[in-house]
């Protein structure tokens, strides 16, 4: 079987026909991956396997309580083992999603203006907002290439000594694509004695990580994963740290699970990971994410790797052709090694959510469109000047986002072809030369796009789809 053919096999719903505008149906084509993919297939079994014998966790006496329990914790082993963190040193908190594990660590970092967390400016909200609440947020630049320079991080920590309390900073670009030389920000955070955590939601799914790294200075302290960008769309996520950094405080949620004894007046909380763990835990979300993990490791990263990067050098080198393509990032050939396959562009005069909503209307292909939840980096580099950044957020604020800057976005999973990047260059170029089909009209409100006929009637698919339940 062709490699493509082989690896679409195993993905659920990826052959599914979606109407176009004119009713016509065809097969849906998904380039939107960087923000959530499909399931695997060994993912859906794995969910339909437990919940059959789906039952309390951790509290129950039954036999399927037992069974539950143990399937849970041998997903906390094959996500550590998936990231090579150390058995003993590191423990694997189930968290929600990459959001849900930031915002716990960052939960059980006391509130001090004086000290600091630093980031880099091409983090996505999630590795930035919940530090806000902490203390101050500093910014190590990163370039329009998407590259954070480990020697600006070396500055930063010189400028905050003992101010700083961590070093939290993305591990790819979800803009952008460019991977960061994490083991070597670990190097420099471990000179100045602060913990590093990488923000790895964007880079697991792609590439092998291996947190310990080859000496303790490399080694990643905390790593941060979301299983719905990793084929395992329940909702399960990771909290991967020191056990000892999480038993040296009281847990970041509080509640039953998370305790040994409580009285009135008193609380003794269990150890890592239970004690960061309160209430009934998503079991699926959980046992699912180790099933995409060993999944993966099953196909190989290599194999993984090397089909995204004939799908991005093949969409990098069509989009070059297209008049007026702008690409963000890195988009040279020998930069393959340094990227992933997630490509952000603009077409001269063409607004970003008219581009994503005729290859939506006029070829069924799905992208993401507009900021990818990473404001700051993608006002840089489309080049919004603070000011103007400003005039933007006023507008948005008196209820019009029709002139609201961004960029689209194409994203490739393992299961994408050769000949889906064919599809959406060609439109891409009819796009850019002004040959698109339908009449589009932009609400002011919203900022979206859609085709003046045709507009899609999901409420009523889904009607149908639910009456069948
Ligand atoms: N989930 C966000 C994205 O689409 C961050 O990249």
């Amino acid at each position: 079987m062709h490699e493509t053919a082989a690896l679409r096999e195993r993905v659920v719903g990826i052959d599914l026909k979606v109407p176009l505008y004119s009713g016509e149906e065809v097969v849906y084509t998904n380039l939107d991956n960087a923000a959530s993919t499909p399931a695997l297939k060994a993912v859906k079994i794995e969910a339909d396997n437990l919940l059959e014998w789906y039952s309390s966790i951790h509290r129950g006496a039954g036999y399927k309580s037992q069974l539950a329990s143990e399937w849970y914790e041998r997903s906390r082993k094959t996500v550590l083992d998936f990231v090579n963190a150390k058995m003993g040193y590191h423990c694997v908190i189930l968290t929600g999603n990459t959001t849900d594990a930031i915002n716990r660590l960052a939960r059980k970092l006391p509130r001090d203006n004086d000290k600091s967390v630093i980031i880099s400016a091409a983090e996505h909200h999630a590795n930035d907002l919940p530090w806000r609440d902490r203390g101050r947020v500093v910014r190590v630049p990163v370039s329009d290439r998407g590259e954070i320079d480990p020697d600006d991080l070396r500055q930063a920590l010189e400028n905050e000594g003992k101010r700083c309390r961590l070093v939290s900073l993305t591990g790819a670009s979800n803009v952008v694509g460019t991977m960061q030389p994490i083991h070597e920000f670990a190097r420099v955070a471990h000179e100045f004695g602060v913990q590093i955590a990488i923000d790895a939601a964007q880079l697991a799914p792609h590439v092998q990580i291996d947190m310990q790294g080859r000496s303790e200075e490399e080694r990643i302290d905390f790593l941060f994963i979301s299983g719905h960008k990793m084929y395992a769309p329940f909702g399960g996520g990771a909290l991967i740290g020191p056990r000892e950094y999480f038993n040296s405080s009281a847990p970041s949620l509080r509640g039953g699970g998370a305790v040994l004894v409580v009285e009135p007046e008193g609380i003794d909380w269990a150890g890592s990971p239970e004690r960061e763990e309160a209430g009934s835990p998503n079991v699926i979300g959980a046992i699912t994410l180790a099933a995409s993990m060993r999944e993966l490791k099953k196909i190989g990263f290599d194999r993984l790797e090397k089909q995204e990067k004939i799908l991005t050098n093949k969409f990098l080198n069509g989009l070059k052709k297209i008049d007026g393509a702008s690409i963000y990032g890195l988009a040279e050939d020998a930069d393959l090694e340094r990227r992933l396959g997630v490509v952000a562009f603009n077409l001269t005069d063409r607004p970003h959510d008219l581009v994503a909503s005729i290859l939506s209307h006029e070829a069924a292909i799905g992208v993401r469109n507009g900021c990818f939840c990473s404001h700051p980096f993608v006002m840089q580099l489309i080049g919004v000047s603070t000011s103007e950044a400003r005039a933007f957020r006023q507008r948005v604020r008196a209820g019009d986002r029709q002139e609201i800057p961004g960029a689209v976005r194409v994203s490739f999973g393992l299961y994408n072809t050769e000949e889906e990047v064919d599809r959406v260059l060609a439109l891409l170029k009819r796009i850019a030369e002004g040959k698109w089909e339908q009449k589009y009209v932009q609400s002011e409100k919203s900022g979206k796009f859609k085709p003046e006929m045709g507009t899609f009637d999901v409420a009523s698919r889904l009607d149908r789809m639910q009456r069948l339940v």
